[in-house]
């Protein structure tokens, strides 16, 4: 069994839903707490043993290529003035050079397409996508993920039970037999509407995918929403290479969402030594009655 080595982060989405922040940065670079969102991504992809991140960029994605490289003047000056615990937080974020690459989408054609853009890199081996929208706090999903995919191999996806109101926001699996925290995918389907959803066990951003599913892509079909979609091509690896879906441990926030990217905020600075106790005594002087209260 092929090694998974190389990871996908789509990053090319516009990010409308977080103007007018985003008319100047890109989404993935809004903070939760101090770290850009997609740093949480590219630990965790690190954390799985990924050697090679693939950034999928488009226009106006500049910043994100200057946040990976060496910002030589910034670590000069923090050097000169001894700034020794900053200059660590900028190391614990610099990539050895060789292991980013990026390739830029041209057009908004979907989930699909950004995978797509990277074919030539992964070549004919398995590869990750994270999508850095959702953020996973706690032990490596993709770890855990890349643990089963060792175990079973062929493709591997992050799944979770949603609300069945919310199927039309997901890709939605039709469940097979479950084997632990493995379950094995019958069927995809694309952001179905809850009364026709097969299941409510939902897709999240993570996968770990066979190479053949580029050769699907690259027939560029168009799905919901009108766009390429990944769930579609997927959908047709089912039945020819093995497919499960692992329910991961940790706590999944949809940061493309105003209120997911908030309680994210509010999740990981209560886990933090320097501003937890802060944000714990603001939110208790509130007086919020806790949750199912
Ligand atoms: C994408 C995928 C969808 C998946 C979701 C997870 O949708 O197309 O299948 O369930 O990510 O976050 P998007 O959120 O980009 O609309």
């Amino acid at each position: 069994m092929k090694p998974v080595r190389k990871a996908i982060f789509p990053v090319g989405g516009r990010g409308t839903r977080f103007l007018p922040a985003t008319k100047a940065v890109p989404k993935e670079m809004l903070p939760v707490v101090d770290r850009p969102l997609l740093q949480y991504a590219v630990e965790e992809a690190i954390a799985a043993g990924i050697e090679q991140m693939i950034f999928v960029t488009a226009r106006g994605k500049a910043a994100l290529e200057e946040y990976f490289d060496v910002a030589a003047e910034l670590v000069a000056e923090l050097k000169a003035k001894g700034k020794t615990a900053e200059l660590a937080v900028l190391e614990s974020t610099q990539l050895e050079p060789g292991r980013v690459a990026y390739v830029r989408q041209q057009e908004p054609a979907g989930l699909g397409h950004a995978v797509w853009c990277a074919r030539l890199i992964t070549g004919d081996e398995p590869f990750a996508v994270l999508l850095p929208d959702d953020l996973v706090y706690g032990p490596s999903c993709l770890k855990q993920m890349v643990d089963a995919y060792n175990r079973v191999g062929g493709n591997v996806i992050a799944v979770e039970q949603v609300a069945r109101e919310r199927t039309g926001s997901y890709g939605i699996v039709t469940p097979g037999a479950t084997d632990g925290n493995l379950t094995e995918v019958l069927g995809l389907v694309e952001k179905p509407k809850p009364d026709v959803a097969p299941s409510t066990l939902a897709v999240i951003g993570r996968y770990i995918l066979q190479p053949e599913v580029m050769t699907i892509l690259a027939e560029g079909k168009r799905g919901a929403g009108n766009e390429i979609q990944l769930t579609d091509a997927m959908a047709q690896l089912i039945g020819k290479q093995p497919f499960h879906g692992l329910a991961f441990e940790g706590t999944r926030f949809d940061c493309g969402d105003k209120a997911g990217h908030i309680m994210a905020n509010i999740a990981l600075a209560l886990d933090r030594d320097d501003v937890g106790p802060a944000v714990r005594a603001y939110i208790a002087g509130l007086g919020i009655a806790p949750a199912g209260n």
